[in-house]
């Protein structure tokens, strides 16, 4: 009942046995959630600290409410309202982390490799919350429970990953978790948000996106990162929405069942029409759900605690 590493740093390299693990887990805290009083007393007398030097919603809302619902002591770090702004490094950071005691620490960054940096510096657990383009372990693993509970398995699912791979996190995380748990991805999107190296990851590329849905049971549509847009990557928003936005006419055309994830913030009637986000197609807010579940079972895990109750 241990996880192979003491860190949740990302799932290249994780085995299939962690990750069971980590699912099933967060299964048992989905079923505490659902109780008249959702918390557990597990993580009493543990400190976690929550490091977010990027802006998020859902991760960091869901990190703290797991937190909460395993009864430890948390205390939320925001880049803006903190000494890193005087200059203060990622190591001193780490340091007077380590100097006040802190069992685990999550971390989002803009850096890619921030939270290995801090575990080879802190003694605390350390769970990347999503460091630059690399990864976003966690996010890949509540769309893995996602999944499960819609299909009752991974092995042979099709999921295509589509949008800006290029600067997601998100598809690194899902491409290694998926395929390690037996699934089958592919990549769909513009040649110019598709990196190089993809051509090594022995996925199927789409650079059609109804060929994608012809393909796919499922379809995690990622967000366009308007603020990335300054670069020409496409021509426009409008014309990126036309050849490859999710659509109800381009689901109906395919003609069979399909999945629809988005890990959010959404632009709505961009990547994906905004009906379609609110439709029976969608499990975009199961993922939400899942989310508290699956952070949970990665705290429990990490922090060797050996009980749930
Ligand atoms: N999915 C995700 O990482 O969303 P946030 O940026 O709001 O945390």
């Amino acid at each position: 009942m241990s996880l192979s590493s003491r860190h949740l740093l990302g799932l290249q390299g994780v085995p299939r046995e962690d990750i069971q693990l980590i699912l099933d887990t967060a299964q048992t805290f989905k079923e505490v959630l659902q109780r008249p009083i959702p918390k557990v007393p597990t993580l009493r007398g543990k400190t976690v600290v929550n490091l977010f030097f990027e802006p998020s919603t859902r991760t960091r809302i869901s990190f703290e409410l797991a937190e909460k619902r395993l009864s430890a002591d948390t205390v939320n770090f925001t880049a803006s309202s903190s000494s890193v702004l005087k200059g203060e490094t990622l190591r001193d950071t780490a340091r007077n982390i380590e100097a006040m005691k802190v069992d685990i620490v999550v971390i989002r960054h803009s850096a890619a490799g921030a939270p290995h940096f801090l575990s080879r510096h802190v003694r605390a657990n350390v769970i990347n919350a999503g460091d630059g383009r690399h990864e976003h372990p966690t996010q890949a693993l509540l769309d893995m429970m996602t999944l499960r509970e819609k299909f009752g398995t991974l092995e042979g699912l099709r999921v295509a990953i589509v949008g800006d791979i290029a600067n997601s996190r998100v598809a690194r995380s899902n491409l290694y978790g998926l395929r390690t748990m037996g699934a089958e991805v592919a990549l769909c999107g513009p040649r110019t948000l598709i990196p190089a190296e993809a051509e090594l990851w022995g996925v199927p590329i789409f650079y059609d996106v109804d060929q994608a849905i012809a393909w796919a049971d499922v379809l995690n549509v990622l967000r366009i990162q308007r603020e990335r847009q300054a670069r020409g990557y496409f021509p426009s928003l409008r014309e990126y929405h036309m050849r490859w936005g999710i659509t109800r006419k381009r689901l109906e055309k395919a003609g069979k069942p399909i999945v629809i994830m988005h890990p959010g913030p959404i632009n709505r009637g961009i990547e994906l029409d905004s009906d379609l986000a609110d439709s029976e197609f969608s499990v975009i807010l199961d993922q939400v759900t899942n989310g508290v579940a699956v952070r949970m079972a990665v705290l429990y895990l990490l922090s060797g605690e050996t009980s749930v109750d």
